[in-house]
């Protein structure tokens, strides 16, 4: 095993304070896995170097490619590094991190394996038992039930699962009946990554530890709301998943719906589970249906053709999947709306694409114009206030204002934000989303994992836009990679009299 990692400063915030966790066993499965190496050993190690995970705590990798511990080991390694890149912690923490994996080698199908799992965690008696299912979907129904027979599911277990929960409402019911033959709903995390996010977590700080916002929050005095996650990568050799699943499937049904969740919410009692998923739901709940003629002029599909992505020359969607034939969004844009009393008339544009102009993801509170301007036209307009919240990169918040431009020449307005931005404010890298969820799932604190009911009520708010594309006849509307969709998106918004918010400093990020 290498002596050490290449190095980097200290990651830890000052003002971060780390609470140990009671003591586990981690089982992976799927520990050879994408997911395994990219996100969840490397987040694991960062907590172990925090100190945050007890002595004996154990991570037990379960995959079906025949390891010994030492094998795995050795992987991790390599995961770590490809991961971490330029981080460098001392020789000892990686051998101490290193020395909690093992592994067995077993498939649900057959019953190698299984004894040797059940002995391994047996040895450790009672402690908090983790299930995270990093498989292939297929597969967390075999996994539980096997769990399950094999006696491994105990009253401290939980189990872990990531999206695609399901591809529709009906499929989402059976694989959700699936997981719960074997675990009680309190055992069960759903991961959305995306509410692991240092700034989605920040929302609620902002709207709810903050008294000068919640009395603007509503139809009143917000004019509309826009939430964007454009990314400039392609489908990554994901193409097999990602031509089943499509961009509404991917991203929107999950991450989109749960930033528009946690913007929209009433205040919840408490941030305990209950009260945010409580909250959360209403919100799935009162969100406007489509049907054919709504979906057909409320939304709009994109794909990708070859173009430019960060001045590189990429290839279109249909080469990369290898299916001149394929119908399947990398865009989607929306008009949403919720129909209660705080939200009703406001319209919430939702969009999100591959291959885009840029990498940014953020949510945009538009506020409505001053009622009057005692200005005279000379001044310039006056922009209406938008606050900024940017989840990825440089996350932080911006609340653009009117200000007067300084100096002689009367009274000139300008637009300018008031800018936070967390990397300069606090100076630390942000931990990865892994890292807060995994903890949590050892806490036992579901507040940031979906409940069965928001999962399914997305569903059925996703369904009918799926089901009126299908029906319709029309494939997505081409878009170049590198642009910033179809020209159908801007139109979506323009034709209520709206632009999409572009940030000045978008021009300057990679
Ligand atoms: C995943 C999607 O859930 O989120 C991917 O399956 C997408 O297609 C990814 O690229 C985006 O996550 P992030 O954290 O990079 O914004």
């Amino acid at each position: 095993m290498p002596a050490s990692l290449p190095l980097q400063p200290a990651e830890t915030p000052v003002t971060a304070r780390i609470i140990p966790v009671d003591t586990f066993d981690l089982v992976v499965f799927g520990a050879t896995g994408d997911l395994a190496r990219r996100k969840l050993l490397p987040a694991l190690f960062r907590r172990c170097l925090s100190k945050q995970l007890p002595s004996d705590a154990r991570i037990v990798g379960v995959a079906r490619r025949p390891l010994d511990d030492d094998a795995f080991r050795a992987l991790a390694h390599t995961a770590l590094a490809d991961a971490i890149g330029a981080f460098s912690p001392g020789a000892d923490d990686v051998a101490r991190f290193l020395g909690r994996l093992h592994y067995v080698a077993a498939d649900p199908a057959a019953d190698d394996g299984w004894r040797r799992l059940a002995e391994l965690l047996q040895a450790s008696g009672d402690r908090t038992r983790v299930f995270y299912l990093a498989t292939a979907p297929e597969l967390f129904g075999p996994l539980c039930a096997r769990l399950a027979k094999e006696g491994l599911a105990s009253a401290q277990s939980r189990v872990v699962v990531e999206k695609p929960i399901g591809k529709d409402l009906r499929s989402a019911c059976e694989v959700n009946d699936a997981i719960g033959a074997v675990f009680p709903e309190n055992a069960i995390y759903r991961i959305d990554h995306y509410l692991g996010k240092e700034t989605v977590q920040n929302l609620m700080a902002l709207r709810f530890a903050n008294a000068l916002f919640e009395p603007l929050w509503n139809s009143t005095h917000i004019d509309h709301v826009e939430i964007t996650v454009a990314e400039t990568l392609g489908v990554e050799g994901r193409g097999d998943y990602y031509d089943r699943s499509g961009a509404l499937r991917d991203m929107m049904q999950n991450h989109i719906l749960q930033l528009l969740c946690l913007t929209a919410m009433e205040p919840p009692s408490s941030l305990g589970a209950g009260g945010v998923r409580d909250e959360k739901l209403k919100v799935l709940q009162a969100l406007q249906p489509f049907d054919a003629s709504r979906a057909a002029a409320l939304t709009v599909r994109g794909q990708y053709r070859a173009g430019s992505s960060s001045g590189v020359a990429v290839p279109g969607y249909l080469d990369e999947v290898g299916d001149p034939a394929t119908r399947t969004e990398t865009f989607v844009a929306l008009r949403a709306e919720i129909a209660n009393w705080r939200w009703a008339g406001v319209p919430f544009y939702l969009r999100t694409g591959k291959r885009l102009a840029q990498r940014v993801s953020e949510i945009v509170i538009a506020f409505r114009g001053i009622p009057h301007s005692v200005f005279e036209q000379r001044s310039g307009p006056i922009h209406a206030n938008h606050l900024v919240i940017r989840l990825q990169p440089d996350e932080g918040v911006k609340l653009w204002i009117m200000i007067k431009d300084p100096g002689p020449g009367g009274m000139r307005l300008r637009q300018m934000p008031l800018d936070m931005s967390f990397a300069s404010a606090f100076g630390f890298h942000n931990p990865d989303a892994y890292e807060r969820l995994l903890i949590d799932v050892l806490r036992g604190d579901q507040t940031l994992f979906m409940r069965r009911d928001e999962v399914e009520a997305a569903w059925r708010w996703a369904d009918p836009i799926l089901s009126a594309w299908a029906d319709s006849g029309d494939g997505p509307k081409a878009y170049s990679a590198g642009s910033w969709g179809p020209s159908a998106a801007v139109a979506l918004i323009e034709r209520d009299g709206r632009t999409w918010h572009q940030d000045a400093d978008w021009d300057n990020q990679g």
